[in-house]
């Protein structure tokens, strides 16, 4: 199942896939899969995730949504390992904006950086707030901070074991074309609910699995 923007493809995507998280006593680890954003040595620059993380406003919001249920997806069904949203939408951001010392030419030294990187932060910890899961202004602050890494054409994202649908959910949240797929009908049909029959009036959608 997906969802597709109409953007131009103006050249090859970045591929960001085949990863997943859990939170465990509060901390935020990556157990499986790799991020397959660019990294040192192909001459791109790391990206934020690849240097810090709020982790502190993370934990903290992915916490506390365990005991809202009003307008959460674990509230239509609950599915096994389900992701705090707040993880998966700031480890997404997080995988696909740049970190400050990608930029050289711009933040030339490792104080202009740091302060460049604590608006990062201070972007995320707004993200990550239940209340702004539909705050039209943080997302698209948010958004532009994801174009602007990203060329203007920011990679797909997959997730080929969506369970609950916490990532596709967030990544299309966060503007982006999202691919998600999973062995038990089950899991596909929650994520439809989320995904693709809300969005279905003002997205397109493609590859239903
Ligand atoms: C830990 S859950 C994913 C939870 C999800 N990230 C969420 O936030 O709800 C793992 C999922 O992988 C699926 N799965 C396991 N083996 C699979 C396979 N070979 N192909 C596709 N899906 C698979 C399971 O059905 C399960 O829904």
């Amino acid at each position: 199942m997906g969802s597709k923007d109409s953007r131009p493809k103006a050249h090859a995507p970045r591929k960001l896939s085949f990863w997943t998280f859990c939170t465990a006593n509060g901390e935020i680890k990556i157990d499986i899969g790799a991020i397959l954003t660019q990294s040192e040595g192909d001459g791109m620059g790391k990206k934020l995730i690849e240097v810090a993380l709020p982790l502190e406003a993370i934990n903290r919001e992915a916490a506390r949504e365990n005991y809202i249920y009003k307008g959460n997806p674990s509230a239509i069904h609950k599915w096994w390992a389900q992701r705090p949203l707040a993880a998966c939408r700031a480890v997404l951001f997080a995988s696909l904006v740049d970190d400050p010392s990608s930029h050289p030419e711009l933040f030339p030294t490792e104080e202009t950086q740091e302060r460049e990187r604590q608006r990062l932060f201070r972007l995320i910890e707004d993200l990550v707030k239940w209340e702004n899961s539909n705050n039209a202004k943080v997302l698209e602050q948010v958004r532009v901070e994801i174009r602007k890494s990203c060329g203007n054409n920011p990679p797909p994202v997959l997730d080929p074991f969506c369970g609950g649908g916490s990532i596709p959910l967030e990544a299309q949240r966060l503007g982006l074309e999202v691919y998600a797929s999973d062995l038990n009908p089950v899991a596909v049909l929650i994520t439809k609910a989320l995904i693709e029959i809300p969005s279905s009036t003002t997205t397109r959608i493609r590859n239903v699995m």
